[in-house]
């Protein structure tokens, strides 16, 4: 049996994951507004991720004989201002993921709660990769500046990002 305690943060998490996926979706329709067709694939694929995300944290709860209420979410922002600043924004919101992430394992530790370690062992290391993809993207940003053609390569080569569900094994 799931605790009361790790039921209702797992529950809140599904919640933040399907606002990650709009948020990125929100993200996306505003790269695609401003004809970078390349970034806003690559918002789409990320938001795709999040919806595995939430799927994953979705059945689980189910699997361990607990329900789901799903909750209202939230409306992201429209606007992001330039690439550099919707990226910067996108890792600092993986960041705030993670610590969330981290809060449910110290939470299921401290329940002594043996099988929610081990399915939150997954999202610990996704979490590596998130930040590390968003980061990296920012630096890049950084480098080209305002050069328009370094902002249209970066545009191709995000574009070439596909959605590759995990596999059974890795879920
Ligand atoms: Fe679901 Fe991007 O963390």
């Amino acid at each position: 049996m799931i605790s009361k305690k790790l039921h209702k943060a797992i529950n809140a998490q599904i919640n933040r994951e399907l606002f990650s996926e709009y948020l990125y979706l929100s993200m996306s329709a505003w790269f695609a507004k401003e004809n970078l067709d390349g970034f806003a694939s690559w918002m789409h694929v990320q938001a795709q991720e999040e919806h595995f995300h939430a799927m994953k944290f979705f059945n689980y709860l189910l699997e361990r004989g607990a329900g789901v209420v799903l909750e209202q979410i939230d409306k992201p922002t429209t606007e992001f201002g330039n690439p550099l600043k919707a990226f910067q924004m996108a890792y600092e919101h993986e960041q705030y993921i993670t610590k969330n992430i981290n809060d449910l394992m110290d939470l299921a530790n401290k329940e002594n709660d043996h099988a929610a370690k081990s399915f939150l062992e997954w999202y610990v290391n996704e979490q590596v990769e998130e930040e590390a993809s968003a980061d990296k993207i920012v630096s890049r940003l950084k480098m080209i500046g305002d050069r328009i053609e370094g902002i249209f390569m970066l545009d191709n080569t995000l574009g070439q990002r596909t959605y590759t569900e995990p596999s059974s094994t890795e879920e």
